[in-house]
């Protein structure tokens, strides 16, 4: 049995999240609570322990290879855990998914060109935009029900024709939304009609809560085959994000051939560290997964129930993900002052709404991968915050 109750100091050990939050967020990590980067506080399954610990005794730590046994195990993940089959030669291994993106857009995409992102998203999509001098086109993702729906006719009327690309989040990070086949369908119409590629980043497809079900976007809508590029990893599922390692799956021979290019132009590839652990995880770690579901469900109950009880503080259900994503717009206060009252009275390190893109202004996004202690803690202490609204 896992123990997520655990309390493992994180401070001073080149931890982002920890040991970087003084410096983003004016919050110290003593005393103050870390609640932004996407990475959990607790340790893997014992069997990627088990194997970095084996690799340490070895002592050698010379270049990886062969990887059959890495690529037949994101194969049978990708089987058991989402009845998609694959086969080991469409997987390419990058250095993490954030690299994956920028490959994506290198291979794909020339500078200029326009890159639709379903905002408020991942922060880290509109950098690689950007830093790869593409054009980010903010497709504004819509509430109904106090859920995100994607509004392909707005974004129809958009397009100025300049548009190569599609990145889409699934499940969706922030709101964690978990995208129905019929909006995979739609999505992958729209993009055969304006002749899009579509990048699937499915990083999250394994966090999902019970009640709903995640499809794989190559399931969905089969006969985008030829514009599909899926990204996925074992990152955030076991918490092993260090490891610096994704996976793309490409089916189409043709596509794959032209991320293979940018990604041997690059010479990156990811360390035998990073693939070790994640073959680890998939063969061994499926009932510490199971665990960690359910661990989860039940921060996100105790996070929601604290701060949907301050007036005017919603949290949105999370339908996948440990990412809380919370609009403090109702409170009627300046973002400033939320961000005061969050940073200096509850020290509280959350990631900032607009830094998602557009949509994203008035809330602010915190992590729930952390010991249940923490999260009762972070409610109290938002509760008090925020107390003059009660
Ligand atoms: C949607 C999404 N993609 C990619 C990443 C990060 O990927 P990597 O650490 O493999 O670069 C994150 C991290 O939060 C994410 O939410």
């Amino acid at each position: 049995m896992a123990n997520f109750d655990e309390i493992i100091d994180r401070r001073n050990t080149h931890s982002a999240k920890w040991d970087v939050m003084e410096a983003v967020y004016g919050v110290s990590p003593d005393g103050g609570l870390s609640m932004w980067v996407a990475d959990m506080d607790f340790k893997p399954p014992q069997a990627v322990i088990d194997t970095l610990q084996a690799s340490v005794d070895h002592g050698i730590f010379g270049y990886h290879a062969p990887d059959t046994s890495y690529r037949q195990a994101v194969c049978s993940w990708m089987k058991r855990r989402h009845g998609w089959e694959i086969a080991p030669e469409w997987i390419s291994s990058t250095h993490g998914l954030v690299a994956a993106v920028a490959l994506a857009l290198q291979a794909y995409t020339e500078k200029g060109d326009g890159i639709i992102l379903f905002t408020p998203v991942y922060h880290a999509f509109a950098k690689m935009v950007s830093n790869n001098e593409r054009k980010i086109v903010e497709a504004e993702l819509v509430q109904a029900n106090g859920r995100y729906d994607m509004d392909l006719e707005a974004l129809e009327a958009s397009l100025d024709g300049s548009e190569k690309m599609v990145i889409l989040c699934s499940p969706h990070n922030p709101g964690g939304r978990v995208w129905s086949v019929a909006e995979l369908r739609a999505l992958a119409d729209f993009c055969v009609k304006h002749d899009l590629i579509l990048l699937a980043d499915e990083i999250h497809h394994d966090l999902v809560f019970a009640g709903h079900k995640h499809v794989v976007t190559a399931l969905a809508a089969p006969e985008i085959a030829d514009r599909l590029v899926t990204l996925a990893a074992a990152s955030k599922t076991f918490n092993l994000a260090g490891g610096m390692t994704g996976a793309v799956i490409i089916s189409d021979e043709a596509l794959r051939a032209r991320f293979a290019k940018a990604h041997q132009a690059a010479g990156a590839s990811p360390n035998g560290f990073g693939k070790g652990m994640t073959e680890a995880a998939y063969n061994g770690g499926e009932s510490w997964l199971e665990e960690l579901l359910e661990y989860l469900t039940e921060n996100r109950r105790v996070f929601d129930e604290g701060v949907n009880a301050i007036p005017g503080v919603r949290s949105m259900a999370l339908e996948s993900t440990y990412l809380a994503w919370v609009d403090f717009s109702g409170t009627g206060m300046k973002t400033e002052e939320v961000i005061e009252r969050v940073q200096s009275g509850a020290k509280i390190a959350a990631n900032y709404g607009e830094t998602f893109g557009k949509g994203g202004e008035g809330f602010l996004r915190f992590n729930l991968g952390c010991p249940r202690s923490m999260v009762e803690d972070a409610v109290s202490r938002l509760q008090s915050a925020f107390k003059d609204l009660q």
